[in-house]
């Protein structure tokens, strides 16, 4: 809505949106004009507008609508089933609510490395931070109090509370937020398209990224550094798919000098990669996996921590010497979010997902390859059901677009204009479509998603930046 619409409609629920809400991710005084995008119903991958226009969301959200943005009746029974027997208990004290036993036991057996128990929180962020304090907590508890420092890369999005905002590895997470904390360490993208050397080749580059790795964990003493996190695919910061021998390469430098590994499935887990977990597509070795989103489809707040046996021994150990863990939510284990999460992975098994992924990857990868040859795209990068679409000044050089000219952001413009939702991350346009999509629904996101870069292709020869 412009302002003067606004102006016109002051009961609108965006005018009221903008008079009384304030927005994460949002630029504050844009959205006080102008009023908020209110998004009413949604049905399949397409959420609707007061007005009833309709829109594909091709992040299925923010990345988690895994089933799309209709009712399910099987979610909806399984919360109202919860809500009529007991509708809260918590963890604290031994205490715990019967489905959430039930989900930590489902997890211990989904997950894709050896792992022991689960520990609850209500979003990734959240999750991520309590890794951090368990890692502190377990090396104070192993007798190594110095082993503190976290490692994480550049382009990393691992959420927005304290220890998660300072692990991600976007400038614009800690301007003006007094960020990162002390302690965090950065390493390489493991992005070649982008970082590659000319000459260089992928493998090369896979090399230069651990090799830069063991000489960060050298230069600071391998007795401080604690762990690594990381996004088997990193989402947020573009879906950037890690170069080839990536993986095996940086596995080897973290047991060589004792660091354990964190992966953040929160956008991987349950599916998306084509396997259900990230960890299974790239081959890492976790310690401990972060988890959310799709673990209830994004209907309800929750995510997990799985914990090797490992480091349950050193958090069980020093519990017991301080009579607890002194650590915990009001809402960790919450019992309607856990009966769905549990609802939500019956259903991915009753459907196959993993199967599911793997049958309609192959339509979204010709779907998303037909945009090669179009002279703005220089890569095009996708896994399963997630994918990025990067576009490019100079399709030889790579070079991007000077940023002032926000070509992803007004690629979004003419993409909403055509009833299509899609993150951009500078330049790259980001594609994470519910998992349970047809092939004829893709094929209608990328045909909407053509006509917005087609708009923008004439924009830029309009305004001179392109011939
Ligand atoms: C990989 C990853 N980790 C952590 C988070 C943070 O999760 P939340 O927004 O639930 O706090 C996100 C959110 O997008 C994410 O993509």
């Amino acid at each position: 809505m412009n302002a003067s619409t606004m102006a016109a409609r002051p009961n609108s629920l965006a005018a009221r949106d903008g008079a009384y809400h304030f927005h994460g991710y949002t630029n504050a005084l844009k959205n006080e004009q102008e009023g908020g995008f209110v998004v009413v119903r949604g049905d399949g991958p397409f959420v609707y507008t007061e007005e009833g226009k309709e829109y594909f969301d091709g992040l299925s959200g923010l990345w988690c609508c895994s089933l799309g943005f209709g009712p399910q009746p099987r979610l909806v029974e399984a919360a109202k089933k919860q809500m009529e027997t007991l509708p809260f208990y918590h963890t604290f004290t031994q205490k715990v609510a019967a489905p959430v036993v039930e989900l930590a036991e489902k997890l211990v057996q989904l997950a894709p490395v050896p792992m022991s128990k689960a520990y609850f929180c209500n979003s990734g962020s959240e999750a991520n931070d309590t890794a951090v304090k368990m890692i502190w907590y377990l090396n104070n508890a192993l007798g190594r109090p110095q082993k503190k420092k976290i490692i994480a890369r550049v382009k990393a999005y691992h959420g927005v509370t304290v220890a998660a905002a300072s692990l991600t590895g976007l400038p614009a997470l800690h301007n003006d937020f007094d960020l990162p904390i002390a302690g965090i360490l950065r390493t390489d993208c493991p992005h070649y398209y982008r970082f590659g050397e000319a000459g260089e080749s992928e493998e090369a580059f896979a090399t230069r990224c651990a090799d830069n790795l063991e000489r960060l964990i050298l230069a600071e003493g391998p007795e401080t550094i604690a762990a690594f996190f990381a996004e088997p695919v990193q989402g947020a910061g573009g879906v950037v798919i890690p170069a080839k021998t990536y993986w095996e390469k940086i596995t080897a430098i973290l047991k060589k000098y004792d660091v354990l590994l964190v992966a953040d499935e929160v956008i991987c887990g349950f599916g998306r990669t084509g396997n259900w977990w990230g960890t299974q597509t790239f081959g890492l070795q976790p310690d401990i996996i972060t988890t959310a989103k799709q673990l209830s489809a994004g209907q309800l707040p929750i995510a997990a921590i799985l914990i090797n046996q490992r480091v349950f021994e050193a958090l069980r150990d020093n519990s017991n010497k301080h009579g607890g863990f002194a650590h915990g939510l009001t809402y960790s284990g919450h019992p309607v979010a856990s009966a769905v999460a549990l609802e939500t992975l019956k259903i991915y098994e009753d459907l196959r997902i993993v199967d599911h992924v793997r049958s309609i990857a192959p339509h979204f990868a010709r779907e998303m390859d037909a945009f090669s040859d179009h002279p703005l795209v220089g890569e095009v990068r996708k896994v399963g059901l997630v994918g990025a679409i990067e576009l490019v000044k100079d399709k030889k050089t790579h070079a991007s677009f000077d940023p002032k000219l926000a070509v992803g952001p007004t690629l979004v413009k003419f993409a909403h204009e055509h009833g299509l939702i899609v993150r951009p991350v500078i330049d790259s346009l980001c594609f994470c479509p519910p998992m349970v999509s047809t092939e004829a629904q893709l094929t209608d996101m990328f045909g909407r998603f053509g006509r917005a870069l087609k708009d923008t292709h004439d924009w830029l020869k309009r305004e001179g930046h392109v011939a």
